[in-house]
Formats: structure tokens, sequence, C-alpha cells
């Protein structure tokens, strides 16, 4: 198959990217203004299609950011989102009216659990309401999206039957959240591949996954979701979110990358901006990441072990699925600690400018296990150190 053939069949997933609002509803997160303004600028720049930049009733401070975040950024969409309520929607218009592409995100729970406890309204109320809400927000937004909050625990005859409410009310994109991250994988897909079959006119709309991390699937469940053929993922720089986070944005993306072909789909990202993206989220957030963190931990790219060490230098694929360079970073990094090797060793002492014969390598390399027995990473100064030291004493 060609090029030309390939690219005919290949999906592109659009990125919904929700840092600035189910982000920013990670506990102890508060964005400025100016911070969100920042952010959506670098995710602007990063290339993610869909910018949720906030959800405008819910405070003024709020609505000033979504129209602030709606005038600077021009080439993604602008979103806002909005209760099933005339007063929610009425605020993120105002919020988005100036935007290149306004964007409504209107939500209702669906589940039994929320039915009763939270909205109090029985299942034709819920339908109605989601007709009413989308058929007022027509008149203001040409882009609707539709979320049946907690869609992962519905009766799948109940979900069908809403879906084909909202979209024959209007809705463009269907979203169906795994709101409490309690699906895996099979069961996620599942659902999308029954509402597929079910619901008449599905093939009209966008139908997108929103994904909690609560069993730590949200991001297996968003791919999972992909196969089953949803166009839409949602998901936020470094996992941020509420309780245990949304699905990450950079491994979904990474994801992606290394089987484009196999999945036959693709996103517009910059892969490039994703390290800058993920610096600046854990700077403006106070949300540390952790070094192991797939694809922007400090860790993701370094190589400790003596027998990966030597494997990276002959051929990086070896130990590496996808290159530092392709998300941002300038190199992968080989850490010098006490399971490093000979070879590793002795290129680092290249890279430090030491010209060595092999029994002043041989001499030095013991001395540096012994120091790597008592300290676990060993820096660029300790090694001139013993450098030093060894060209002082012969
Ligand atoms: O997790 C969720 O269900 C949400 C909705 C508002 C889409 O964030
Ligand atoms: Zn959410």
């Amino acid at each position: 198959m060609n090029s030309k053939e390939r690219k005919r069949i290949m999906r592109t997933i659009t990125i919904f990217d929700t840092t600035l609002r189910d982000g920013e509803q990670s506990p102890g997160v508060n964005l400025s203004f100016r911070e969100k303004v920042e952010i959506a600028t670098q995710l602007e720049k990063l290339g993610v299609n869909v910018i949720e930049a906030g959800f405008a009733a819910s405070s003024a401070g709020d609505l000033e950011a979504v129209r602030e975040v709606a005038r600077v950024v021009k080439n993604a969409s602008v979103c806002s989102l909005s209760r099933s309520v005339k007063k929610d929607i009425d605020c993120a218009w105002e919020a988005l009216k100036d935007a290149e592409s306004p964007y409504l995100h209107l939500f209702l729970a669906t589940s039994p659990i929320h039915r009763e406890y939270k909205l109090q309204m029985d299942k034709e109320k819920v339908k109605s309401r989601v007709c009413e809400a989308i058929t007022y927000a027509k008149q203001f937004f040409s882009e609707i999206q539709f979320s049946a909050e907690d869609a992962g625990r519905t009766e799948i005859d109940f979900l069908c039957e809403v879906i084909d409410v909202a979209i024959k009310a209007g809705a463009k994109v269907i979203n169906l959240p795994d709101t409490v991250g309690y699906l895996t994988p099979c069961e996620y897909a599942e659902m999308f591949r029954e509402v597929i079959r079910r619901v008449p006119g599905i093939d009209q709309v966008r139908l997108s996954a929103h994904c909690h991390d609560d069993l730590g699937m949200a991001v297996a469940n968003s791919l999972a979701a992909i196969e089953a053929g949803i166009g839409q993922v949602e998901c936020t720089i470094n996992g941020i979110g509420e309780r245990a986070g949304n699905a990450a944005l950079e491994e979904i993306a990474m994801a992606i990358k290394t089987r484009e072909s196999f999945y036959k789909v693709r996103t517009t990202l910059n892969l490039k901006e994703i390290h800058r993206t993920s610096r600046m989220v854990s700077k403006l957030t106070g949300m540390f990441v952790p070094g192991n963190k797939a694809v922007v931990g400090t860790n993701a790219f370094a190589h400790e072990s003596g027998i990966h060490q030597d494997g990276m230098l002959k051929n990086r694929e070896t130990y590496e699925i996808m290159t530092p360079e392709s998300i941002g970073l300038s190199e992968s990094r080989l850490v010098l600690g006490k399971h490093s090797g000979r070879h590793a060793f002795k290129d680092k002492m290249v890279q430090l400018g030491y010209e060595l014969s092999e029994g002043q390598i041989n001499h030095l390399f013991v001395r540096f296990k012994e120091l790597a027995d008592r300290k676990k990473e060993i820096t660029d100064y300790d090694l001139i150190a013993l450098v030093e030291e060894k060209m002082v004493h012969s």
C-alpha cells in the first residue's frame, strides 16, 4: 500500500484538551486569569483541536478567563462547560461570542445513582431536559457537544435513548464519559460499539471519550474507545484532574504515534511541544510530575543499568520505543549509578573531555563503583573529582 492509499483510510482523532477545566478541578489547583491564558496559548502551539477553557457560569473570574482565552486563541475551538440550564448557556455564550470557533459543552447525568440522588429526575425528565437545553443553545452555538455524565454506569437502553434525543435536537458531538473511572478497556469499548450498533444517525456526529483514572485505566480506556471507532478523546496535560485525574494527553498522543499505522489514526499535535507544555502546566498548577511518569517524567528517557546503557550506545531502539527529541527533549540521559557498566562510564569520560588509557579507565571504573555503592546518582562533578584525584596521585 502506498502512502496515498494509507492516508485515505487514516482517521484523525480530535484532541479535546480539558486541562483548564477538569484539570483545574484537581484539589488544590487554582489558576489565575493570566496563567490560564498562558497555558491556552501553549496548548494552541501544541496543536490541540478544542480547548475547554473553563466553566463560565461557575464564577465571574472563570467567565472572564474563558472570554480572554477565546479572544487570544485563533487556531483551536474554545469551549466552555455548561449545565443543561439556560443560565449556564447564557454565561457560556457571553464568554464565547467573540471566539473564532465557539464550542459549547453541555452535560447532564444519566446514570441511575445520579438521576435518583443528585438530580431527582426520572428518565423522561432527563430526556426532555437534554432536548430543551440543546434546542435553546442552538440559537447561539453551531458546535454543541452533549455529555451524558456517568455514561459508564448508565443502562445501555436508556443511554441510547438519550443519545438519540441529543442528536435529533442538534448536538454535533456526543461524549460518553467514564466519570468515576470505573470501567475496564473492554467494557468501555463495548459501550461505544453498542451505541454505534443501535443509535440511528450516530455516524452523523463525532463520538468522544472522556476517562478518569480512579483505577489507573484512563489512557487504556481512551485507546480502547479509539479502537472501537470514536473520533475524539478528552484529556489533560500530565493527566491532572478530579480525584486520580483524567487521561493524560501526552500518553495518548505517544501511544497513537508509536502505532499510527496499526491503528490507522493520527492527531494534528505538534509532539515536540509536549515536554514544554508538561513543564509549564506542572509549574503553574504546582502539581509535581513524578520521575517515573510515562513520557514526561524526568526518568522517562533515563537509563541506569549497564546492560541497558550498553544497548543504548549500540542502538537506542533496544530500550527506547520513542525518542526524547520527538517530545521536544534534547537527548536521552545515561545515568551513572551502581548498575552502570564500563562502556557507559568510558563514554561519559570522553563526553567530559578526558582522553584516558585503558589502564586509567580500569582504575577509575573501580573507584567509580566504590563511590556508586555509597551514593545513589553520580554527577559529572563526582566524576571530574575522581579523575582529578587520580591525576594528582599518579
Ligand atoms: O467526568 C465527567 O463526566 C465530566 C463531564 C462534565 C464531561 O467531566
Ligand atoms: Zn471529567
